[in-house]
């Protein structure tokens, strides 16, 4: 009898695990499949989170197309992902319509309120007041993300607001089940979110205690203010109840935006920034984001060398990469910004004959110094702030695409919601510079092509892609979150699939590195062999002390013959997902 009860016991224990590890393994594929793509021939949306994804893949499934998928998508996002996902922040959206054979870029980035000025941000001393640049209600740029998405869907869309709006209303107004990832980065921002009454009483407990795995979040505020845009479209968000409550948070405390900034905000439409790399095409977003034109300026002077032959991550390879990532970002500092108020030298930046001339500068067995390439301030902060900006990629089974990043700026932004309209404000001013040489959160420095001046965009590294064959086909979208380090993580995506053949999900999961001009710094991630670490500074090289995680890029790959989809959702953040549409009854 006992031995019975013993082994009943140790059957009832490996029943157990085993529904542990089939469950693990599910939420291993659900999540991601390391090095074994999502693989479908019927369209595929990937996100940052899986109940999202899941949203753009239904709205496959029911007929809409590639944009209608992004937009329910994105503005689901801004329900279960609220630290990135949003709406009052902005973004930029690449498109690629199949039928017209066109790719344009939608730019819905925030715009600086009419009464912001150049020296907003610093204090009597004349330096910059980090804590207002960043984390004060006058941290926030005009929200576009709202304008953007509608304006997407209006133009290239086959749905209507309330279609698409649907589901994150179900999402926010029934509630979602925390997932890990939530409820750890609640915690992790809880000092910040608390500070704020509103943000306190949306994203934690009446007695402020945070969300556990599993437990549901309602947002009430929040369905109603998408409900609000379903019925009313834009004017739902820019003028009316919406408007009114943004503007009332602005007044209470003395925030800067008005009726009129929201009634202006203007979404953009802009030519691609492409270039050809070794017969395919590179599309990517133009200023004022940075993240096309550096892209495109880094690929060039690569594409000089054998990179295969060379060998992926060798020291040799990690130096190219390096020191075309170096000069890269010194050009940024002077060169970029919004290009309605500074005139961007794209053509001569994206110049194959420049290109050639920087590579001619790089010594190929020693490091070359920052301060050599341009003289600039040191900056001591770098790559390692937190960093929260999301990527999403929708491909419908008729050839059209869509590589959108979007983002509040900081994680959750500037910490601060609207009470009342349920949503969190972004904390993008911090992307202008706020004085020459003066890094920003992400040790970037700039000057004054990108000063703080009414009406204008800050200058953005975000960097939503989409590579064309040699045919002109789409063959991969891609983008990442991550500041600073976006265009050298989509340019290693793009150099994983083009020069090592790699599958996205082997392009996913190889290890990064990032280098940023200032700091003089090589940020790495775990998986670089410490011989190659020790050739790099035995060249001179100044490595990070500690190994960091490169951005969490969303892709989508297509064979040649355009009919099957490889998805991956990047590991290095939980709770992401490749999502297909269910087959037709
Ligand atoms: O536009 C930019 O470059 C930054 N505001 C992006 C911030 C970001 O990527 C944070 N995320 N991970």
């Amino acid at each position: 009898m006992i031995r019975n009860l013993f082994i009943s016991a140790q059957i009832a224990l490996y029943l157990l695990l085993s529904t542990v590890s089939l469950a693990a393994e599910k939420a291993i594929i659900d999540s991601s499949a390391r090095f074994h793509p999502v693989i479908s021939d019927r369209g595929m949306v990937v996100s940052q989170e899986m109940l999202a994804s899941q949203v753009g893949a239904d709205i496959l499934a029911r007929g809409g197309n590639a944009v209608d998928a992004a937009v329910a998508t994105g503005f689901a996002l801004a329900v279960t992902l609220p630290r990135a996902g949003n709406l009052g922040g902005g973004g930029f959206m690449l498109v690629h319509l199949a039928k017209e054979n066109k790719t344009l870029a939608i730019d819905y980035r925030e715009m600086a309120p009419a009464s912001a000025s150049r020296d907003m941000f610093l204090d009597a001393e004349g330096d910059v007041d980090n804590s207002k640049a960043r984390f004060s209600i006058q941290s926030s740029g005009v929200p576009g993300t709202v304008a953007g998405l509608l304006h997407a869907l209006e133009r290239y869309g086959t749905m209507t607001p309330k279609q698409v709006l649907e589901p994150a209303i179900a999402l926010a107004s029934k509630g979602f089940p925390v997932s890990l990832d939530l409820s750890s980065s609640l915690m992790a921002r809880h000092k910040t979110l608390h500070k704020n009454a509103a943000s306190k009483k949306y994203f934690y407990k009446a007695d402020g205690a945070g969300y556990q795995f599993g437990e549901t979040l309602v947002q009430e505020d929040l369905a109603a203010t998408l409900g609000r845009i379903s019925k009313a479209g834009r004017s739902g968000f820019y003028k009316g109840k919406t408007a009114q409550l943004i503007v009332a948070e602005m007044q209470r405390s003395g925030g800067l935006i008005r009726d009129s900034d929201l009634a202006n905000y203007q979404v953009v439409e802009r030519v691609p920034v492409c270039g050809g790399y070794r017969g395919n095409s590179v599309c990517a977003m133009p200023p004022p984001s940075s993240g096309g034109v550096h892209m495109i300026q880094m690929l060039n002077i690569l594409e000089g060398w054998d990179l295969a032959a060379v060998g992926h991550n060798s020291a040799a390879y990690i130096h190219r990469l390096v020191e075309s990532m170096r000069r890269a970002y010194a050009d940024r500092s002077s060169y970029l910004g919004d290009p309605d108020y500074f005139p961007v030298p794209v053509a001569e930046l994206t110049d194959k004959k420049y290109a050639a001339e920087l590579r001619q500068q790089i010594d190929l067995h020693k490091a070359s110094r920052s301060e050599d390439i341009r003289p600039g301030l040191d900056s001591t902060s770098g790559a390692n702030e937190s960093t929260e900006t999301t990527h999403f990629s929708t491909w419908d089974k008729w050839g059209n695409v869509v590589s959108n990043t979007y983002t509040l700026n900081f994680s959750y932004g500037s910490g601060i919601s609207v009470s009342g309209a349920g949503f969190l404000l972004n904390n993008e001013m911090d992307d202008f510079s706020a004085k020459p040489g003066s890094p920003n959160g992400y040790g970037l420095v700039g000057g004054v092509a990108n000063a703080i001046e009414p009406g204008k965009r800050p200058l953005s590294s975000m960097t939503p892609s989409i590579v064309f064959d040699a045919a002109g086909a789409p063959i991969l979208a891609t983008g990442s979150p991550g500041g600073s380090t976006i265009i050298t993580i989509v340019m290693q995506m793009v150099l994983n699939v083009i020069d090592f053949d790699m599958n996205v999900a082997e392009a996913t999961a190889a290890s990064r590195i990032h280098h940023q001009w200032l700091p003089d710094t090589v940020f790495y991630e775990a998986g670089i062999s410490v011989d190659t670490l020790q050739r790099l500074r035995d060249m001179g090289h100044q490595l990070n002390d500690k190994t960091s995680r490169l951005g969490a890029t969303n892709t989508i790959q297509v064979d040649p013959s355009g009919k099957m989809f490889y998805g991956t959702a990047d590991y290095r953040r939980d709770g992401s997902g490749v999502a297909v549409p269910a087959v037709a009854d």
